[in-house]
C-alpha cells in the first residue's frame, strides 16, 4: 500500500492500559507483562518498522532509547565518535554514559568518520543542520568496523529512511515530529537486523527504559498526519527562507537542505523533498 494511504488510514487500536494480561492455558502470552511489550506498542513498532524498513522498538524518550542503544551494544573501552553540532542533549549523555569506561569522540560528520566502535550521525543536525554524505560516510564507519546509529529525528521517515543508506539503527525523538502535537515523550530506534532487535528488546525489558501506552497511542495518532505535516512544514521553512532573503533584516540562512541537494535547488523543488528545517544566523 502506499505509504502515505498507510498512514493515513491507520486505524487506532483501543488504549489498552492493562499491565497484565492473563496466562492462556497457563502459558503466558507476548503481552502478559507490560513493561515486556503491550499491544498499542506493538503497533506503533509495526507500524514505524515498516516505514523505516526494520524492527522498531519504543523507549521512555529519545534520550532513553539513547541510552538503551549505548548500553546494550557497548561495553567498556568501547569508542563512540558523535556527529558534532548535533542535539546537545546526546552528547551530554554519551559524556555522562562514559563514565562507565566508554571513550567519546565529536566530529565534523560532514567529513569522514574517524575510527570508532561505534558512529552516531545525524543528518540535519539540531540545530545546525550539518549534513553527511550519507552512504560514502556510512560506508567508510563500516570500512572501519564501527555500527552505525543515524537519529533520524528531524527528518523523519517522510524524507529520509536511513536503514537503506546502510545503517545499522534508526533512532528517533518521537517526542518530536513523528507524535507531532507536543503533548507525548517517546523515543523509537528500529534495527536493521533482527538479532539486534532482540538484543535490545531483552535490555529494554530488564532495565525498564520503556514507553507506556498512552505516548505510544498520542505518537501513532500523530503518524496519522506525519505525511502531511512534513512537506507542509518544508514549505513554510521554504517561504520564510524566501521572505527572511529579501528582507534586509540582518539575517542570513545558513542551510535548507534534503539529502544532496542544496539550497538554490531546493528552492527549484518544493514539496516533499525539502527539509523542514530553517536555521538562521544574525549577521554582525
Ligand atoms: C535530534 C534529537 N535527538 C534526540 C533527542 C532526545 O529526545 P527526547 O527529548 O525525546 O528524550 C532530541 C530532543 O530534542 C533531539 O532533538
Amino acid at each position: 500500500m502506499n505509504r502515505d494511504t498507510e498512514l493515513a488510514r491507520g486505524g487506532l487500536p483501543p488504549l489498552d492500559r492493562a499491565t497484565i494480561h492473563p496466562f492462556v492455558d497457563a502459558t503466558p502470552g507476548p503481552f502478559f507483562y507490560q513493561r515486556m511489550a503491550h499491544p498499542v506498542g506493538a503497533e506503533a513498532e509495526r507500524l514505524i518498522g515498516e516505514l523505516e524498513g526494520g524492527h522498531a522498538l519504543l523507549f521512555a524518550s529519545g534520550s532513553g532509547a539513547t541510552t538503551a542503544l549505548v548500553l546494550a551494544m557497548l561495553k567498556p573501552g568501547s569508542t563512540v565518535a558523535v556527529a558534532g553540532g548535533g542535539y546537545y542533549g546526546t552528547v551530554g549523555l554519551m559524556r555522562e554514559l562514559s563514565r562507565w569506561g566508554f571513550e567519546i569522540e565529536e566530529f565534523d560528520q560532514t567529513g569522514e568518520p574517524p575510527d570508532a566502535d561505534l558512529v552516531w550521525f545525524e543528518p540535519c543536525s539540531n540545530p545546525m543542520l550539518s549534513f553527511p554524505d550519507l552512504d560514502v560516510a556510512i560506508g567508510q564507519a563500516h570500512a572501519s568496523g564501527a555500527v552505525v546509529v543515524v537519529d533520524n529525528t528531524v527528518l523523519s521517515p517522510v524524507l529520509l529512511r536511513p536503514l537503506e543508506h546502510g545503517a545499522d539503527f534508526v533512532l528517533h525523538s518521537g517526542t518530536k515530529i513523528l507524535a507531532g502535537h507536543h503533548d507525548a515523550l517517546i523515543g523509537v530506534v528500529t534495527c536493521a537486523r533482527a538479532e539486534d532487535h532482540a538484543r535490545l528488546h531483552a535490555f529494554r525489558t530488564v532495565s525498564g527504559i520503556v514507553a507506556a501506552p498512552d505516548p505510544a497511542w498520542l505518537m501513532l495518532r500523530g503518524m496519522k498526519t506525519l505525511a502531511l505535516r512534513v512537506p507542509r512544514q518544508s514549505a513554510t521553512a521554504l517561504e520564510l527562507a524566501r521572505r527572511l532573503e529579501g528582507h534586509g533584516l540582518g539575517f542570513r540562512k545558513l542551510h535548507l537542505i534534503a539529502p544532496g541537494v542544496d539550497f538554490d535547488a531546493a528552492t527549484e523543488r518544493q514539496g516533499r523533498n525539502l527539509v523542514k528545517a530553517l536555521l538562521i544566523e544574525r549577521r554582525g
